[in-house]
């Protein structure tokens, strides 16, 4: 056997978080300026051995908590592929900060199954690596939506709605994005808890927040397809004071945002679970510098422009 190794994407959700928990439609798209990279190795030790360098971290996978998620997707693929989780090693090391909604813990999975799946030489469709995946965001965060798994398979725009087949999407004009971290690591469980305890509150005032959420993500699939870049920065402001409303943005949040509007942003909002993690600002050339500028002496700790291909 034969080393091999494999990645995954980060990602950012540009429309529909949370709402898309209950079955509202999102909108997400891959960030390859980050990744998660997998390595499986053969080893002379009959069992399998775990090395989770960001948290350097080294265990047996029999030794491995029952919430352990890494030893989860590596049983699981063994499963899937029918051999037996012997004789090999596997090591993780990702440049996606952990809680901060860039899916860091789906990129991780996904890596970890198309390595595997390399190294015993086997090939797995997209939509099978993303349900593997999907049962560790489970041990991540409990309710997923099973957006982050699937964008992150996919690694394609996708416009995702809850139980219903993956529709990728065509953006019609490019467009840029500035990432800003806050720097505040924020589990996306606690976020999704949280909502789920204000929902079981109040439903029908989450219920019509939702559909608002929906409403938006929908418009916002017709701009991207029409190329209306406007139309989506106005999207994203109108998202954000919906986020807002459900309590999931923070003072730090807050700060770059304005500072991101200042700039000249087109629009700008949290992008994941939110009470920290990252924000997005859409920007054009003219903008692009001034706005990652801004961002960053507001305080955020790092910056990454990325850019959707259009056409
Ligand atoms: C996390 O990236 C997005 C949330 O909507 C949770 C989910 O969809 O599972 C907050």
């Amino acid at each position: 056997m034969k080393p091999q190794t494999a990645t995954a994407p980060g990602k950012i959700i540009l429309f529909g978080e949370h709402s898309v928990v209950y079955a509202r439609p999102a909108i997400a798209v891959p960030v390859f300026q980050v990744h998660a990279e997998a390595l499986i190795a053969p080893c002379d030790d009959a069992r399998v051995l775990i090395r989770a360098c960001n948290l350097a971290r080294e265990y047996a996978l029999d030794d491995a908590p029952p919430n352990d998620p890494l030893a989860l997707i590596v049983r699981l693929t063994c499963a899937r592929l029918n051999v037996a989780p012997r004789h090999f090693s596997v090591t993780m090391r990702s440049t996606i900060p952990p809680a901060s909604g860039l899916g860091s813990g789906a990129a991780v999975s996904v890596a970890i199954v198309r390595a595997l799946a390399r190294y015993f030489a086997r090939d797995l469709a997209r939509a099978e690596i993303a349900a593997l995946a999907f049962e560790t965001e489970k041990l991540h965060h409990g309710t997923p939506s099973g957006i982050d798994n699937t964008v992150i398979a996919f690694e394609q725009p996708i416009y995702f709605v809850r139980g219903q087949p993956i529709e990728t999407l065509r953006v019609a004009r490019a467009l840029t994005l500035v990432i800003a971290d806050t720097g505040v690591a924020a589990p996306t469980r606690i976020a999704v808890g949280d909502v789920r305890r204000a929902w079981e509150h109040d439903r029908a005032r989450y219920e019509s927040l939702f559909d608002e959420m929906g409403a938006i993500a929908r418009a916002a699939r017709d701009a991207l397809e029409r190329g209306e870049v406007e139309t989506l920065g106005e999207l994203m402001d109108a998202n954000q004071v919906l986020l807002r409303a459900i309590g999931v943005s923070s003072p730090e949040i807050e700060t770059l945002l304005a500072a991101a509007a200042r700039a000249g942003a087109r629009g700008a909002k949290l992008s994941g679970a939110g009470r920290g993690g990252n924000v997005i600002a859409l920007v054009d050339t003219v903008t692009q510098d001034e706005v990652a500028r801004a961002l960053q002496a507001a305080g955020a700790r790092r910056v990454i422009v990325t850019r959707l291909e259009g056409g």
